[in-house]
């Protein structure tokens, strides 16, 4: 296939008939930009996971119109269960809903018979996300369908934040990419499940697991359901099989600077003489690793700072631009500084930044 189409905000027709017609089209997202089917069509989901040779036992989340934004409206829609959701998870539901879209915020729900068993990986639950990007709306409402999408990269690889980015990754693979312009959040949605939960300790019949970190905040969401948010382990963490395996990686080995610090004997150092590295520091107050590491004697050919005051937004919308910079430089190897905290979005940098980096290489 010759490479993709960028179709602009008034071509969103041409694109919704792709859609229609069982074809892939990369959309913008307030995310990151997807890679969307129509979700009903077993062939046209079958793409998704050709093109970016995604394992089939990781789930695609669906996305869905302004208009679905309660249980009812989306059991309608055909695509959630309505008769497996109790009364509380139906009420926390509809809460979350009413909060957070459209917006960052992906929700696993018992899924309707309609939904492919491929798009939720054979799963009885599917993630659905309303997104918040004006010209994914527009989309959805033309083509009149859910669509499913995982971030439009090749498997394992750094989620795109801009059509070019998208045009690196899938170029010659998919027909049309809608330009959106750069993503206004950066990193992924949070995924979150819903569910009963018999052995609250607060009393709660309802609760939420965190399952991915993102703009929405483990807080935000503690404050919604006015109940404790847990991580997802067990069988819950089961229920994710994506989220086991690495993922946002660069071609470049890049590993953290605290894996980085158990290696510095002087056998390694020796063998690192020769080689250039790239350092990737999230807030200003990393800066003064770039010293430090001087002085054990690294060259350091190129550094990207995220954000130098530390604001976490400006950190989260650079952070895959900058990483697919230091993996196209002519760096050997990236080191990733720490990020300043573990709050907010810095939750859904560090959670990125861990599983891009690798083990010591060796
Ligand atoms: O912001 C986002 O969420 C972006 C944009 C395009 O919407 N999408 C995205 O999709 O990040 P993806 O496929 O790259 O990551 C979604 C992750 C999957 O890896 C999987 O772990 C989890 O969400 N997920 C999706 N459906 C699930 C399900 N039914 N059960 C458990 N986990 C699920
Ligand atoms: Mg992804």
């Amino acid at each position: 296939m010759s490479r993709a189409r960028i179709l602009s905000q008034d071509e969103l027709e041409i694109a919704a008939n792709a859609l229609k017609r069982g074809d892939l089209v990369a959309i913008p997202t307030e995310t990151v930009y997807g890679l969307a089917a129509n979700a009903f069509n077993v062939d046209a989901v079958s793409k998704i996971f050709s093109a970016k040779e995604r394992p089939s036992f990781d789930p695609l989340i669906v996305h869905v119109p302004s208009n679905l934004q309660t249980i009812n409206a989306l059991e309608d829609a055909k695509i959630v269960d309505a008769s497996r959701i109790s009364p509380a998870v139906h009420q926390l539901a509809d809460k979350l809903f009413a909060t957070f879209w459209p917006g960052p915020l992906t929700v696993i729900l018992p899924k309707h018979p309609a939904i492919p068993e491929l798009v939720t990986s054979g799963l009885d639950r599917v993630g659905i996300r309303m997104p918040a990007h004006p010209l994914a709306q527009k989309l959805l409402s033309l083509c009149n369908l859910p669509l499913a999408a995982p971030s439009a990269n090749r498997f394992g690889r750094i989620s795109p934040t801009t059509p070019k980015h998208v045009d690196e990754e899938l170029g010659g693979k998919i027909h049309f990419i809608i330009d959106g312009g750069p993503c206004s959040i950066g990193v992924e949605s949070t995924v979150i499940t819903v569910d009963d939960n018999p052995s609250s300790k607060e009393g709660a019949k309802a609760s939420i697991w965190l399952i991915r970190p993102g703009k929405i905040t483990k807080k935000e969401l503690e404050d919604v359901s006015k109940n404790s948010v847990q991580q997802a382990k067990s069988e819950h963490e089961k229920a994710s099989p994506g989220m086991l395996l690495s993922h946002y990686s660069p071609i470049k080995p890049m590993i953290s600077i605290e894996t980085f610090r158990k290696e510095t004997s002087t056998s390694v150092m020796r063998q690192l003489s020769n080689k250039q590295f790239g350092l990737l520091i999230p807030s200003g107050t990393g800066l003064s690793e770039i010293e430090q590491l001087e002085k054990l004697g690294l060259i350091i050919k190129k550094i990207i700072l995220l954000s130098q005051s530390g604001d976490d937004e400006e950190a989260a919308k650079n952070l895959f631009a900058s990483m697919r910079a230091l993996d196209a430089s002519e760096v050997d190897m990236i080191i990733a500084a720490s990020t300043p905290s573990s709050t907010g979005l810095w939750s859904a940098i560090s959670d990125r930044l861990s599983r891009a980096c690798k083990p010591w290489p060796g």
